[in-house]
């Protein structure tokens, strides 16, 4: 789910690491105010803007690209680690000077920070006029006119039903490509290092209908690829019974539990020319009904993103992941067996957490070497406060001992990343194009299946085709690629 990677053509797993956080653009269609959000943090994260600013423009606000001329700055903020908060602190108080001189712009902090540490944002940060958790944005319009009437405002309530089924995401950041669509919220699994159930509160589902629907109308407006968003997808589960039928009004429906494979099939069904992709997978959850539902449809990515954090079964155990070595390896195994070597896997490390011994940061560097990821975010352990870490294990693997393996399992993971590029050069991929390449306006960029990034000369097509590439060289993180057949019969 971490992906702070924006529309970058070419990256280092190092620079993946950096911060980066993505903007509103402007939007004019008359509306009397000027709204200007800046969001931090994962998918979900951005997907959660997209609804605020629906929200927003249903209240009179156009977005802008500009905060100087914004008359609401939103920051949507990550708490995921420690670096993360104090990235916002500090941008907060660059704004300080602009409220200055501007002393009726509204200031409001949303997201995990707003959610993990409410009111006392009001107290720690003078700047901030409202707080407002991931399950109270419908308030936020309300909140937004108290403070421009002098009276700052909190709203953190969590939720155990909102989804904003309802609510259509104005598209921000949009290559008119691919979008994003959340299809659950929350994180039931207390994986012990995570302030995530914290912030997102309690586990639920969205209606498949609504989903479904979504996706339906993205592709009649020429998007060709959604990514189906949630901590953890695989515990994905809905009934009609469960949420209540007669306030849905819906007659029509069988009584029966939708589960992950059932919604990932809905979705494809809805075009054969739709790319479906997916995050994040647990490897507790991830099941071969899945497995082979990606198998059967053409248009279902076949790319796993599934998180192992560490390769050592008793730091598991401590993180409380639920799941070994041993039981990783298993599902590592039924993808190959299931979706072949060129499935793409990715995944996400942590170093040094607390207690991990030598030894066991090195089962982490041979569980890289077993499964040979095409992709990693890395990070070092941060502990985070209320965790179940934080209060039952000691912080103790000095900083410069946890970037040392830190900086061992990046390099790993840049050997591989190659290692797996090379075996695609002289293939035929079919890929989708996203747009303009960064380095050139002379070449495309789009994604194969398994998720990677090709780079090709521009021909007689355009965003949003297929076509079909043969594979010519490659880097660590980017294939380069020749045309062979612009909207191919299979994709
Ligand atoms: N739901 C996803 C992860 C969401 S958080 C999953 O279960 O895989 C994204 C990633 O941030 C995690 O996979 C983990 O690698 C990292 N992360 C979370 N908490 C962290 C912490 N306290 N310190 C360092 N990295 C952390
Ligand atoms: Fe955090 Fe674990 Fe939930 Fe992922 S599955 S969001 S790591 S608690
Ligand atoms: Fe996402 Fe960061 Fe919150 S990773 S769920 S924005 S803590």
């Amino acid at each position: 789910m971490e992906n702070l990677i924006k529309d970058i053509d070419i990256i280092t797993a190092e620079e993946a690491q950096a911060c980066d956080f993505k903007t509103t653009e402007d939007e004019s269609t008359g509306k009397s105010k000027k709204l200007y959000i800046e969001s931090y943090g994962c998918q979900m994260n951005f997907s959660d803007s997209e609804i605020v600013a629906s929200i927003m423009k249903e209240n009179g606000f156009d977005t802008t690209s500009s905060f100087e001329e914004a008359d609401v700055i939103f920051l949507n903020t990550c708490s995921i680690r420690d670096k993360a908060e104090q990235t916002v602190r500090k941008r907060l108080s660059q704004f300080n000077a602009l409220k200055n001189t501007k002393p009726e712009m509204t200031v409001g902090v949303l997201g995990c920070m707003a959610e993990r540490l409410k009111d006392k944002l009001l107290e720690e940060e003078k700047i901030v006029d409202v707080v407002v958790g991931p399950d109270a944005y419908r308030d936020l319009p309300n909140l937004v006119s108290q403070a421009e009437e002098g009276s700052k405002g909190v709203n953190t309530f969590l939720s155990r039903e909102e989804t904003y089924a309802d609510i259509a995401p104005v598209r921000l950041n949009s290559n008119g490509v691919t979008a994003f669509i959340s299809i659950m919220r929350g994180c039931d699994n207390m994986c012990s290092f995570c302030v995530v159930p914290f912030t997102r509160g309690r586990e639920r589902s969205r209606d498949p209908y609504s989903i479904v629907n979504e996706a339906r109308e993205l592709f009649q407006k020429g998007y060709r690829e959604v990514t189906l968003l949630g901590q953890n997808v695989d515990s994905y589960k809905w009934s009609p019974e469960e949420n209540n039928k007669a306030r849905l009004n819906r007659k029509d429906e069988v009584s029966e539990v939708y589960n992950f494979a059932n919604l990932l099939e809905m979705v494809a069904k809805v075009d054969p020319k739709l790319r479906v992709r997916f995050s994040t997978s647990h490897p507790k959850d991830i099941t071969d009904e899945v497995l082979y539902t990606m198998k059967k449809y053409d248009n279902i990515c076949k790319y796993i993103h599934l998180p192992v954090q560490s390769g050592n079964s008793r730091v598991l155990k401590l993180m409380n992941r639920t799941y070994d070595r041993e039981w990783y390896l298993e599902r590592i195994s039924k993808i190959r067996e299931i979706l072949g070597d060129s499935c793409g896997i990715s995944s996400d490390m942590i170093a040094g957490f607390c207690t991990e011994t030598e030894e066991e940061h090195k089962e982490t560097l041979t569980m890289m070497d077993i499964v040979k990821y095409d992709f990693s975010y890395m990070f070092f352990y941060s502990e985070r406060p209320g965790t179940l870490a934080a209060k039952k294990y000691e912080d103790d693997i000095p900083l410069d001992i946890k970037k040392r393996r830190l900086s061992e399992i990046i390099a790993k993971q840049n050997e591989h990343s190659l290692e797996r590029n090379k075996l695609d050069v002289g293939t035929e991929q079919v890929i989708l194009i996203e747009g303009t390449s960064k380095r050139s306006d002379e070449q495309f960029k789009g994604r194969t299946s398994a998720n990677k990034m090709v780079i090709i000369p521009k021909g007689d097509f355009d965003k949003g085709d297929y076509v079909k590439v043969k594979i010519t060289d490659c880097t660590a993180a980017t294939l380069f690629g020749d045309i062979l057949e612009i909207n191919p019969s299979q994709i």
